[in-house]
């Protein structure tokens, strides 16, 4: 990898961040989280999002300059979030992106978010190879075949609800905090995961395509015919069901494609079962498994950074003609 100094700005949904890398060395990555301002209202209001990354993202990047030691004037690239995400919230961060390379005289990466996370478990574990990629987030839940960085196959995504999407409801149904996927997760620890037989919705359907919206209805019916809830029991059990389908179908779709690893990515890539399933079932067919570290799994802008270095040693390293485009898909 070229050792370009990247600074790359994520401002998709509610996190304001800013990362300094050099080379495949991460300098910095600072995430300033608006989970205490959307728990007030249960989710994120896209204005209210955007305001905050206005007043956030100047002090987010000059705190990622100084931990990394560099100053602005020493970034080779610019890099920024395109999209997918709200388009109030990845104006804010492109536009400023934008306006230092113009100011710097510098190239701008435009980055695909879902590219980002896809390609985030293969930093610091020697680069980009052919897998299979899982992308579990709030937003999507899709398989794909990794060729190469730019090389994708999709397999196969969500009908309905992404996975991520799924565990945020049913936290909300429970009167859990903003958002569900953690709490859910930590309270699933100390349920009983037997207790509930919830649906693995498209477990048979003999191809990679998910839907989770069923499930959240059978949670929400279940609810609605208990006096008291056993929270936990209700938390393990819903997770072991949509753990089992994520896990079932990312380990055959890498057995049908004869690969030989798999990567997984995005927020939901942190639950613990995920990854305690995934680990077992992976050693037992001698599959490589790789799982970016917590702190790169939900959004952030290492992963950004990354995916612009990759970019930029392909070539591809200036799109001030860029804009954003909050409905973006993978190229696949
Ligand atoms: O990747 P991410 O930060 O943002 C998107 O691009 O969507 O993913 C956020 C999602 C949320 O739905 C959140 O509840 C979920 O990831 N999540 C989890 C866990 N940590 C975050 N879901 C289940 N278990 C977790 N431990
Ligand atoms: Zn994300």
């Amino acid at each position: 990898m070229s050792a370009l100094t990247v600074l790359a700005i994520e401002t998709s949904c509610d996190e304001t961040a800013a990362a300094v890398m050099r080379g495949d060395e991460l300098l910095s990555s600072e995430v300033a989280s608006q989970i205490a301002l959307h728990a007030l209202t249960g989710g994120v209001v896209p204005e209210v999002a955007s305001r905050n990354h206005l007043r956030t993202l100047r002090p987010v990047i000059a705190s990622a300059l100084a931990k990394a030691g560099v100053t602005a004037g020493e970034i080779d690239v610019f890099a920024a979030t395109r999209g997918p995400g709200l388009a109030t919230s990845l104006m804010i961060g492109l536009s400023a992106a934008k306006g230092m390379a113009m100011g710097f005289r510098k190239p701008f990466a435009a980055v695909n978010h879902i590219e980002a996370h896809l390609l985030s478990p293969f930093f610091g574990r020697g680069g980009v190879r052919p897998a299979i990629g899982l992308v579990v987030s709030g937003g999507h839940t899709m398989l794909v075949e990794i060729e190469a960085v730019g090389k994708y196959r999709l397999l196969g995504k969500t009908c309905d609800d992404a996975a991520g999407e799924a565990f945020d409801k049913v936290g909300k149904l429970l009167g859990l905090p903003y958002p569900g996927g953690p709490n859910v997760n930590r309270l699933a620890c100390e349920g009983n995961a037997m207790r509930f037989d919830f649906p693995r919705s498209m477990l048979s359907s003999g191809d990679f395509a998910f839907s989770f919206s069923g499930l959240k209805t059978s949670v929400r019916y279940l609810l609605q015919k208990m006096d008291t809830v056993p929270v936990a029991d209700v938390c393990a059990s819903f997770q072991e069901a949509v753990v089992d389908v994520l896990v079932d179908k990312t380990v055959r779709a890498a057995l049908t494609t004869r690969r030989k690893t798999i990567a997984v990515s995005g927020g939901v890539s942190c639950n613990s079962r995920l990854r305690e399933k995934l680990s077992a079932a992976c050693s037992a067919r001698g599959i490589e498994l790789l799982l970016a570290e917590p702190s790169l799994c939900t959004d952030n802008a290492a992963m950004i950074a990354y995916a612009a270095s990759l970019r930029a040693d392909a070539g591809h390293a200036n799109d001030l003609a860029e804009d954003i485009d909050p409905n973006l898909r993978l190229a696949v």
